[in-house]
């Protein structure tokens, strides 16, 4: 089929790499890449053209298109009646756009729906691009730091390690804990899902966390987090008062699936770190750890730096883009028989249930029916 990758408008990443590319061309594909769509990511129209790709802007004829963001509105336009479209749609947050991509008959996967089972893990967007932004925003943190992170013995003194303490310590957190501990940081984290302690303490980090039974049931069967309770917030809210004035760097990941970011930092929290500690919030775009952080900006309050980061990924194009990309192809092989190269998709895959949002015209996810 006419496969097409649009140069994304708002972000660094591009939806296929040279390498995946020619996987797909191998498949039984014909490739089309905007021009430059890979310049961010060091991947030339060369690269592609070499790959056995061709350099299009057109984008109507193809039957099938792999995004990395959202379109917009103009770029659906553009799509062929009928046509698949791939892509971290963020269904929940745009309904008038898949309203949009619905009356354009396309079929639609958000791959950001993909399940956390065994199988679809070489197709798990949301991990490979949360590892690399956990990595980011220690980065990003060190670099916003007027100090040092690992702890210096100099014949003019000895500096004392930075003390980062990570909120939420699932893929990006996790990384977060390593590239910390790596830059020399003393390194702290918490979590409600007990299953992460181990995680952490493996990571050579400290897992901080109150004592409590709901502890037991904070997790969903999907390994995701749930909201918990007004009095373990309370609980929750006085530990993290107690430890976050000692601490030099906050890094914020905590999500919960189709809800408000927990909050976790407030303005009082804020006020107690000490001037010049930065906190980097992940979780800005669904509402923020930190109540202090705004989405894509960076605000000085309290002589604290926060950090909110929207797409820190996207920031990595090139490592995001090639992973982003295998994790595309890997899904494009289930959509196909290998036998025959003809489109065949199981309609009751478990894979195909969580993530196909809309079936030539018709809503066919759970959520939007
Ligand atoms: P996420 O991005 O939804 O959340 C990030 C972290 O925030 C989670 O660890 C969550 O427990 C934590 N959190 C939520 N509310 C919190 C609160 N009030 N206080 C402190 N922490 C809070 O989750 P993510 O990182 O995408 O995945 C979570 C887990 O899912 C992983 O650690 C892993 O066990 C599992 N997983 C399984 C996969 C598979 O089997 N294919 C793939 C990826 C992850």
């Amino acid at each position: 089929m006419k496969i097409f990758i649009p140069k994304e408008i708002n972000d660094k990443r591009v939806a296929a790499s040279p390498d995946t590319v020619k996987k797909l061309i191998d498949m039984g594909h014909e490739v089309f890449i905007e021009s430059d769509a890979g310049k961010n990511s060091n991947f030339n129209n060369d690269h592609y053209i070499n790959s056995g790709g061709k350099i299009s802007n057109e984008s109507g004829a193809a039957e099938i298109i792999l995004k990395v963001g959202k379109p917009t509105s103009v770029e659906i336009s553009t799509y062929k009646e009928g046509s698949i479209l791939v892509a971290m749609l963020d269904p929940y947050n745009n309904r008038d756009l898949v309203d949009e991509i619905r009356n354009k008959n396309i079929t639609a996967f958000a791959m950001e729906l993909m399940p956390r089972i065994t199988r679809a893990q070489s197709m798990d967007v949301l991990s490979s691009q949360s590892n690399l932004a956990g990595y980011k925003a220690v980065i990003e943190a060190a670099n916003s730091f007027n100090k040092a992170m690992p702890m210096m013995m100099t014949a003019a003194g000895t500096i004392a390690p930075a003390k980062v303490m990570v909120f939420g310590a699932g893929v990006a957190g996790l990384q977060a804990i390593a590239t910390a501990k790596r830059l020399g940081a003393v390194v702290s984290a918490t979590d409600v899902r007990l299953a992460a302690k181990e995680q952490v303490q493996s990571l050579g980090g400290k897992f901080v966390i109150i004592d409590s039974d709901e502890l037991k049931d904070a997790e969903t069967a999907g390994g995701y987090a749930k909201e918990m309770s007004e009095d373990f917030k309370k609980q929750q809210a006085e530990l993290i008062a107690s430890t976050l004035a000692n601490q030099d760097i906050a890094i914020c990941t905590a999500l919960i699936p189709g809800k408000k970011a927990p909050v976790l930092i407030t303005e009082e929290n804020v006020k107690s770190m000490k001037p010049g500690s930065v906190i980097i919030d992940l979780a800005a775009q669904s509402g923020g750890n930190c109540t202090l952080s705004k989405p894509g900006e960076t605000v000085e309050a309290h002589g604290v730096t926060i950090i909110g980061a929207t797409d820190f990924a996207s920031e990595i194009p090139q490592d995001a883009s090639a992973l982003y990309a295998k994790n595309l192809l890997n899904f494009m092989a289930i959509l196909f028989d290998k036998e025959t190269k003809e489109l065949n998709i199981d309609w009751e895959d478990e894979i195909i249930v969580n993530t196909a949002l809309t079936k030539k015209g018709a809503f066919i996810h759970k959520e939007f029916i």
